[in-house]
């Protein structure tokens, strides 16, 4: 991790305690690195993007998380994680 994100991927941390997003985030990274690598970017931007964009997980009851997902999901629950999500990562 580029040492100047890693307090956000710190901070991002507890929220990311949810769903395997953890480890998620790392993989996410690790491809958004490689791109930025090869394809013209923000690194500022893109990088803090990709270690929050799963943060709002946290605030979707967890028995629900597995109705987010597939052919018959409820974009309701995606869309509460997007909400969710942006103000979590404004804290961060
Ligand atoms: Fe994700």
């Amino acid at each position: 991790m580029y040492a100047e994100y890693r307090h956000i991927f710190q901070l991002a941390k507890p929220y990311l305690n949810i769903r395997r997003n953890d480890i998620h985030t790392e993989i996410v990274y690790r491809f958004a690195v490689r791109l930025l690598e090869s394809e013209p970017g923000d690194a500022s931007v893109a990088i803090p993007a990709v270690i929050c964009h799963d943060v709002g997980w946290i605030k979707v009851p967890e028995e629900l998380h597995l109705k987010a997902f597939g052919p018959t999901a409820d974009p309701k629950l995606t869309r509460l994680h997007e909400i969710e999500g942006v103000k979590l990562a404004q804290e961060i």
